[in-house]
């Protein structure tokens, strides 16, 4: 019962983003909204986190189609290599056109499922998601993937969103219905606690009115 809702999770997934990477200019729009208008501001800044020299080796969990590469390169230089990982081939097809636009030749996109992720280049220096885990299903098994690839002190951040507090708190409903249908997006997942519980250690920066966090915890 519980594997086949996963199924269909990964089913609606697969649907939603068939169609945002076929039209990752309308994503690029739709991303200015979801940031409130910090989106690279606020992907900088989690990029940052994790902490890369020039030569490592980084994964980005569910990239997408290649929104945070640009920091990600700037970081890990020409002789570091990211590996871009996504369930949804439009939206890898969208992250390899940008890389050819860039020719950053030292990326790999490899589709598949988080919860699965088996990867034959382990000991990542750091890894990273940008508003994915709240959209994989079976999210907490991809943050255990994500702690087992890592380097010893090696980090994993995430950066995710939130539902308003306070007043705003009002437009919630509307936001979660949009977000769900449109996003696949589940804001009911305690992200940063979960990581406290692999890591076992976390620390959490709220940014954009509390409705977005970046979460950094070191496999220690
Ligand atoms: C909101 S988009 C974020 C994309 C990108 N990280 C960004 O910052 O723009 C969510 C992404 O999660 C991916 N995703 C959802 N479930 C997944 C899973 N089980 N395994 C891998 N990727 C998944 C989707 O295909 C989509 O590209």
């Amino acid at each position: 019962m519980l594997k086949n809702s996963k199924t269909d999770k990964l089913k609606k997934v697969e649907k939603v983003y068939s169609f945002w990477g076929r039209f990752p200019s309308l994503y690029g729009a739709q991303d200015a909204i979801t940031f409130l208008g910090r989106a690279k501001t606020i992907r900088s800044r989690a990029v940052k986190k994790i902490g890369l020299k020039k030569g490592d080796k980084a994964l980005e969990v569910a990239c997408g189609s290649g929104r945070n590469f640009t920091y990600l390169v700037k970081d890990i230089g020409k002789n570091g290599f990211i590996l871009g990982f996504d369930y949804s081939q439009e939206m890898l097809d969208a992250a390899k056109q940008l890389c050819e636009r860039n020719s950053w030749n030292n990326i790999k996109l490899v589709q598949g499922d988080a919860a699965q992720l088996k990867i034959t280049e382990n000991n990542f220096d750091g890894v990273v998601s940008v508003l994915g885990i709240s959209a994989i299903p079976d999210w907490e098994k991809a943050l255990n993937r994500c702690y087992d690839v890592l380097h010893h002190a090696g980090r994993l951040v995430v950066c995710d969103a939130r539902l308003f507090t306070g007043v705003l708190k009002i437009l919630n409903p509307l936001i979660r219905l949009i977000y769900s249908k449109f996003a696949a997006w589940d804001p009911s997942k305690n992200i940063p606690e979960k990581m406290k519980e692999i890591f076992g250690n976390v620390e959490v920066e709220n940014l954009n009115l509390d409705t977005f966090f970046i979460a950094i915890s070191v496999k220690k």
